[in-house]
């Protein structure tokens, strides 16, 4: 054979079928939870414009300075990937104009996002989230019902090892107030400091606690914390979430150097980690972005939501789930000829019956059938013979006795066989 064989493109991969087994389940489940809490589906376009996320997500994080897809489409336009799903399903609720429905707006989504990082275990430049939002509610209820919401995924799943970290931010001035305490103290040490993030003090003060370099480290410790400047409604709101928290069950650590990747959240901010995975250890994380819809036009409309990792859910798994099997082979003896497309008929029958039927397609003689059913994993074999009669075959005990094809249905979904 010659030329050339290509590879899926660096940081992206294929979901073969025993991996996309074990992905519907987490798909499924995640379903499941968002309507039975009346989170209803949604779905925007793979790609925005690119001042949507440079404005909501903001330019001094990583995913807007280093990390997006960008390109040009050939009426000069200048897109993106979307890198998260946020700011675009804010974008939709404005486009819309879901703010004249009965807030808040309850969303849920799932599909594949884009992010130009470096590759390594649980971080793709192809990856895919499940999220959830609510737009339109300040009530710390909201943040409660979300967060419970995906501590239910994680345990219906049987994720193993997750932890739920929690942390408040405060509003907007709290915030900008702390940030200027934060800022002096960083510049009273600054020759403590890494280079990367004695550049940044300015532009964003607060990934410093996200830092691995030992000084910088050695500084945060002694840093002011947010969590400890909550003043007034801030505190009041967090100390609600927190009560809340507590008389659902919901277990957390309260992690006063928190801090995440986008910058439009305000308030509760929240991450769930699993310590079966290495360096990339969120599964998923979220909080209230409550100055966002504003951001991009719209009036005050506070918001909360998350997204997970299915990849790093799957991770943390760490299960394999095998092909099911089948109800039934139809199988065709001796010469194929014309009753080729009645065992295609029948199969078609038993499948619009409720079960699982297959019919060989690579043109086998019976021996090859019935291998073929063993592998499948085939429960029974129907065998169409060449006088016009059929017999129905138990692939476990290996009898096999005649049976009316136009009783089949009530043979197979009846008694046994
Ligand atoms: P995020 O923390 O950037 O938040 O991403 C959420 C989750 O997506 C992460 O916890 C991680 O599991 C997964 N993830 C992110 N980047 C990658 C990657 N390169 N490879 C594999 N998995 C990845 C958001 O995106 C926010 N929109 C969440 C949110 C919703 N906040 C409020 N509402």
């Amino acid at each position: 054979m010659a030329g050339h064989t290509y590879q899926a493109p660096r940081g992206t991969f294929d979901v073969l079928p025993d991996a996309a087994r074990v992905r519907r389940r987490i798909e499924h489940t995640a379903a499941a939870i968002f309507a039975r809490a009346g989170y209803e589906p949604i779905a925007t376009p793979a790609f925005e414009d690119t001042e949507l996320f440079e404005r909501g997500v903001g330019h001094s994080t990583d995913i807007v300075r280093k990390e997006m897809f960008t390109f040009e489409d050939k009426g000069g336009r200048s897109l993106t990937l979307r890198p998260e799903g946020t700011a675009a399903i804010c974008r939709a609720y404005l486009e819309h104009g879901m703010h004249k429905l009965a807030q808040p707006v309850k969303l849920a989504y799932l599909g594949p996002f884009f992010r130009h990082e470096r590759p390594q275990a649980g971080r793709y430049r192809q990856f895919h989230q499940l999220g959830a939002e609510a737009i339109g509610s300040d009530s710390p209820l909201a943040d409660a019902e979300l967060i419970g919401m995906f501590a239910e995924l994680v345990a219906e799943l049987g994720v193993p090892g997750v932890e739920l970290r929690l942390g408040s931010l405060g509003s907007v001035e709290t915030r900008a107030a702390y940030l200027d305490e934060l800022k002096a103290h960083l510049r009273a040490h600054e020759a403590d400091l890494a280079e990367g993030v004695r550049e940044r003090i300015d532009a964003n003060p607060l990934r410093a606690f996200d830092s691995d370099d030992e000084g910088t480290r050695a500084v945060m410790a002694a840093a002011p914390k947010l969590v400890e400047r909550l003043e007034g409604e801030d505190a009041e709101h967090f100390a609600e979430v927190r009560r809340l928290l507590e008389a659902c069950g919901v277990a957390y650590e309260i992690d006063p150097t928190l801090v995440r990747g986008l910058d439009y959240y305000t308030r509760t901010i929240f991450s769930f980690v699993c310590d079966r995975l290495g360096a990339q250890s969120e599964i998923g994380g979220g909080g209230r972005y409550d100055g966002l819809i504003e951001q991009l036009g719209g009036k005050p409309t506070p918001a909360i939501g998350w997204a997970a990792g299915i990849e790093r859910i799957a991770l943390a798994l760490d299960e394999e789930l095998p092909a099911p099997g089948r109800d039934v082979l139809v199988a065709v003896a001796g010469e194929q000829g014309e009753r080729r497309s009645l065992a295609l008929v029948l199969a078609g029958e038993l499948r619009k019956a409720g079960l699982s039927a297959e019919i060989d397609l690579g043109g086998r003689g019976l021996k090859g059938q019935l291998k073929h059913a063993d592998r499948v994993g085939a429960r029974r074999v129907v065998i169409l013979e060449e006088d016009g009669g059929a017999q129905l075959r138990d692939m476990t005990s290996g009898e096999q006795r005649p049976v009316d094809t136009g009783n089949l249905i009530e043979e197979l979904t009846g008694g046994e066989a």
